[in-house]
């Protein structure tokens, strides 16, 4: 969502410029990739752990690819669902926004794609025919995932139940289409810090989650840098209105004043949902926060994570989470 809302709101100023040289480029710019790497990825119990944790918790991917309840809190997955894609109503130039199928399935999912093929489409955005993928696809922050990682993610998406379900094509505007071009990259050897309660090890988790994304506010085209982590983000779609929270270390307007404990108790309160089932989604908590899948995070790496934004600045913002609408205790 963030990097959409970020190009398009740099489209006005940058189409004066493109226009010019798009004559010359336009058709013939390729994104700077590389050849997929050849083989299977490993697989073993360990990794297939690991790479459902990825999926389903860490990096979210059910976010934006599994079919979701929406009506109730936190839009649970539709477990029969899972990876089937999804096509998200927009008001905006790019509508409606088209996940993907990436379920094995072989005609309307990844089921004829070799493992190097979803690695690169992973880490660097590009899809299996060379063509950029729209990066509302975090493909950025995935890049920093470990070869381990994303070949154990790789691993258990192979495991998936196929799901037939052909999805309409996305049509990107231009210029968008054209600027996106410059996002790829091509990433090889990367390798995670050390796992450990630490703010290291914070950062690497926090980056695959994409916390920054949805909690930093945008200026122009970009995030807002002087406001990492300070929220105030406005999420306004058809489902509901909400805005990200301050999540620095400011004690008035952040989270400065909660433990350590208290911060992976904010997340364990969701767990039960997930164990019993999310309940009706009431007025005024509406919420793209992924609370269902993050209360499912391992304590320690919680603790990574809290300690991970003890260590940024402490920026004073006050945000209303739920803008004209009484809060509900715990929310
Ligand atoms: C914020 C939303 C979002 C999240 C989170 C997300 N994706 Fe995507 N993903 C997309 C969108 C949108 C596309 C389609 C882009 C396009 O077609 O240009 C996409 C495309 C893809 C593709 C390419 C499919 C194709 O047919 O070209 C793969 C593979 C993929 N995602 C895997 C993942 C995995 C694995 C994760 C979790 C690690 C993930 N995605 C997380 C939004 C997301
Ligand atoms: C898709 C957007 C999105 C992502 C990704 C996201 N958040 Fe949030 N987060 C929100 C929104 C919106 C809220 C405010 C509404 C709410 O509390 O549900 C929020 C609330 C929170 C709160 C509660 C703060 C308070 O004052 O009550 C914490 C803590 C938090 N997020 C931490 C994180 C962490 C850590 C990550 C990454 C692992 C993360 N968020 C990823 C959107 C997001």
């Amino acid at each position: 969502m963030k990097t959409w809302t970020k190009i398009v709101s740099a489209v006005a100023s940058v189409t004066a410029i493109v226009a010019g040289t798009t004559a010359l480029y336009y058709g013939t710019y390729l994104p700077r990739s590389a050849q997929p790497r050849s083989g299977h990825v490993p697989v073993s119990a360990e990794r297939l752990t690991r790479g459902k944790y990825l999926f389903e918790v860490v990096a979210d991917c059910d976010g934006c690819h599994s079919e979701r309840d929406y009506s109730r809190f936190g839009g649970p997955v539709v477990v029969s669902g899972r990876g089937k894609g999804q096509v998200i109503p927009e008001k905006g130039p790019i509508s409606p926004l088209v996940t993907a199928n990436i379920t094995p399935d072989k005609e309307t999912g990844l089921g004829q794609w070799t493992d190097g093929e979803k690695i690169r489409a992973i880490r660097e955005g590009i899809s299996r025919d060379g063509r950029t993928l729209f990066p509302m696809m975090p493909y950025k922050n995935f890049s920093k995932m470990s070869d381990y990682d994303v070949e154990s993610l790789v691993a258990y998406m192979n495991t998936l139940q196929p799901v037939r379900n052909p999805m309409p094509k996305m049509k990107i505007p231009f210029p968008i289409s054209f600027m996106m071009k410059s996002y790829p990259e091509p990433v090889s050897n990367v390798k995670a810090p050390e796992r450990g309660r630490n703010a290291e090890y914070g950062a690497y988790l926090a980056t695959l989650g994409h916390c920054m994304d949805c909690h930093t506010p945008p200026d122009g085209h970009k995030l807002d840098e002087g406001m990492k982590f300070a929220g105030g983000r406005v999420f306004d779609t058809p489902l509901g209105k909400v805005v990200s929270a301050n999540i620095t270390p400011d004690p008035e307007t952040g989270i400065g004043r909660w433990s350590e404990d208290y911060f992976i108790q904010r997340f364990a309160l969701q767990r039960t949902y997930v164990v019993n089932g999310a309940p009706k989604l009431q007025p005024g908590q509406f919420t793209l926060m992924p609370w269902l899948n993050l209360s499912q995070l391992d304590p320690d790496d919680l603790s990574a994570i809290y300690r991970f934004l003890q260590t940024q600045s402490t920026i004073p913002n006050k945000v209303e989470k739920h803008p004209g609408t009484v809060q509900t205790a715990g929310f």
